[in-house]
């Protein structure tokens, strides 16, 4: 077994990344996949969705080479949490000439461990997300159906896929996605459904199950329960998730 890593990854803030890694991770996780979720992001919100509070070790001792810990959430499912603290690897990687390959290589004591390893980087441009895309055998992209939505989405593909292009050769953005997920959408609304259709005009197949917008999401994150689960009305876009990463992962979906 040799872990796919994916990364569930966009620059903007808030379209759910998190709330995305957190429900894929368990819904994999029940289908008896075994799924590692690394949190790149200092802000620790999956860590607290998950409900860890205080973690001993972290993401930054997983990049720094160092001994750490992972926490074991559910069966099947384990977690390396973040805290505020990994936000000083964007200033050590400066002095490091493999800065943009410490994740990719730190993944490597693990992947024989894993189905899956699910990557939640911040909202930004920075080395965090560049070592995300660079160590990610494919992306999961989120969009809310709003305009600034489908603009974040031509930025990652247009200046983030030039970028990773040049440091990654032969590596073009678009033949690595897995998933464009359409998020918050609230289909009373004009606006969105026309960005809906844009999305699924401009990029077809890849487009998975819409993800509504809804209270539940926050109310199943505070509780620490997965939607699939706090709110079983919820949870076919995830079920048709789960299945997409399985084919494209080449574990057919009726295994074990
Ligand atoms: N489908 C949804 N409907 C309504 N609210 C949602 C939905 N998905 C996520 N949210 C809420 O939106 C907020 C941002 O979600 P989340 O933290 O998952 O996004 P993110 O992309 O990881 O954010 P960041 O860019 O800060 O890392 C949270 O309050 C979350 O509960
Ligand atoms: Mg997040």
């Amino acid at each position: 077994m040799a872990a796919k890593v994916i990364a569930y990854a966009i620059q903007k803030g808030g379209p759910g990344k998190s709330t995305g890694v957190f429900n894929l991770a368990y819904l994999l996780a029940s289908r008896g996949r075994k799924v590692l979720v690394v949190e790149l992001d200092p802000q620790g919100t999956l860590r607290r969705f998950f409900g860890i509070d205080k973690p001993d070790t972290t993401t930054l001792q997983m990049l720094r080479g160092e001994r750490y810990h992972i926490v074991t959430v559910a069966e099947n499912l384990d977690v390396l949490p973040a805290t505020p603290e990994l936000a000083v690897i964007e200033l050590e990687a400066q002095s490091n000439p493999m800065w943009g390959a410490m994740l990719r290589e730190a993944l490597d004591d693990v992947r024989g461990d894993y189905d899956f390893i699910l990557l939640d980087p911040p909202p930004s441009l920075s080395i965090l997300m560049t070592n995300t895309i660079f160590a990610a055998d494919g992306l999961i992209i989120p969009v809310e159906t709003e305009e600034e939505g489908y603009n974040g989405l031509l930025l990652l593909l247009n200046t983030m896929g030039e970028t990773m292009g040049r440091i990654r050769k032969h590596w073009r953005i678009k033949d690595n996605i897995i998933a464009i997920v359409p998020t918050k959408h609230d289909r009373r609304l004009t606006h969105h459904r026309e960005v809906l259709a844009l999305l699924q005009q401009n990029y077809g197949p890849l487009v998975s199950m819409v993800v509504r917008d809804s209270v539940k999401y926050p109310d199943s994150t505070s509780a620490h329960i997965p939607i699939y689960q706090f709110a079983p009305d919820h949870a076919a876009p995830w079920v048709e998730l789960a299945e997409r990463v399985e084919r494209w992962g080449g574990v057919s979906s009726n295994a074990r």
